[in-house]
């Protein structure tokens, strides 16, 4: 029921995430609290939908998930992710019914209007995962806020907005029930997806880890060269004394190596890196191992299953160039 980014395709279908109901609609919601919105909801149809949950709060995700399994509702999910990588990366285009997002975070200071989610470029991201016709459901106490949203959706030139009463089920959320305490009520609003042709919304990009991988370092196997990777002589004598922290900025990245780790039991190194793509954060470990020529194999690690992007690309890229600023000759790079 808790999918981690590691166990997503990019995309993923509906298919591949509800296998027994693979044909219901497609719910997704966004920052889904103590998830008490869900099982309400879905208990107002014959038939519950798919359910994908997207938070970014740990805690929040174990609370919902005992809800959703109180309530039985077998084809929910839920990830802690940021909602944005999720839609780009692991969504497909028009594969969503609804989208709801209740009382996402205001942001009220002027300063802080660049971390509201529901802006111009979120409205055209949504629309474009949404099937036309599709919409996103906003339920909201914050009246700036969502005039704010309503307005945003409309530059967008991707979703008509419709205002209206909200679902009974966003009504009773953990945040409904705090703002009603304080005499607030609600705004909603149905933002329906245009058939609008959204050319500059972005693709996936990330790939998986491959599937199956040896551990062995041995040479032409083509496992071995899907994972990036560089391979590098290395001189006789190479000074691993100190390690400074280094950081690498890319059109679409930063990557940080943070630290330098020696194996106690092989002749063996790891690097941590800290790998940051828009709101993808992701550390990851790069190894440099010896293989049976004497060469040595610099490789992105499957510890924590990590995604490999252009930046995990990149951070296999800055070890092995941090390894030939010492000394070593990169003889073939794969990544
Ligand atoms: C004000 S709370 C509302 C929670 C719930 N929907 C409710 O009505 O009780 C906003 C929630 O959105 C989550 N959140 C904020 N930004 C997010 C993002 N970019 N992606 C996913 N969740 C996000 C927060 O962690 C928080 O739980």
């Amino acid at each position: 029921m808790i999918k981690q980014l590691s166990d997503f395709q990019f995309p993923t279908t509906a298919a591949q995430l509800y296998p027994d109901t693979p044909t219901r609609p497609w719910v997704l919601e966004i920052g889904f609290g103590d998830g008490r919105f869900w099982p309400a909801y879905a208990a107002t149809f014959d038939v519950p939908p798919n359910y994908l949950g997207v938070e970014i709060s740990g805690v929040s995700l174990l609370k919902a998930q005992r809800r959703l399994q109180e309530a039985g509702l077998a084809n929910a999910h839920l990830t802690k992710l940021m909602a944005t990588p999720l839609l780009t990366q692991v969504i497909a285009p028009r594969s969503l019914d609804t989208v709801v997002v209740n009382f996402p975070d205001p942001w009220p200071k002027a300063e802080h209007v660049e971390h509201r989610l529901l802006r111009a470029p979120f409205f055209r991201l949504a629309a474009s995962r949404l099937k036309v016709g599709g919409a996103l459901l906003l339920t909201t106490d914050h009246d700036e806020y969502f005039e704010f949203a309503c307005r945003e959706a409309q530059v967008s030139g991707a979703m008509r907005v419709e205002t209206g009463a909200a679902p009974q089920a966003a009504l009773e959320t953990k945040y409904a029930l705090k703002w009603e305490g304080l005499g607030l009520s609600p705004n909603h609003a149905r933002m329906v997806a245009l058939g609008t042709d959204l050319v500059d919304v972005p693709a996936a990009t990330f790939a998986p880890l491959p599937p199956v991988l040896p551990y062995s370092t041995g040479g032409t196997d083509p496992q071995e060269n899907a994972l990036p990777h560089a391979i590098l002589s290395l001189p006789a004598t190479l000074d691993l004394t100190t390690f400074d922290k280094q950081t690498l900025r890319g059109p679409s990245y930063t990557v940080v190596l943070l630290e330098a780790y020696r194996s106690l039991r092989r002749d063996e190194l790891t690097v941590l890196a800290h790998v940051v793509e828009g709101e993808l954060t992701q550390e990851v470990l790069v190894n440099v191992t010896q293989r049976a020529d004497g060469s040595s194999l610099v490789r992105l690690g499957r510890f924590g299953g990590p995604i490999i992007t252009p930046g995990v690309k990149a951070a296999v890229g800055a070890v092995a160039d941090w390894l030939a600023s010492l000394g070593a000759e990169v003889k073939h790079r794969g990544y």
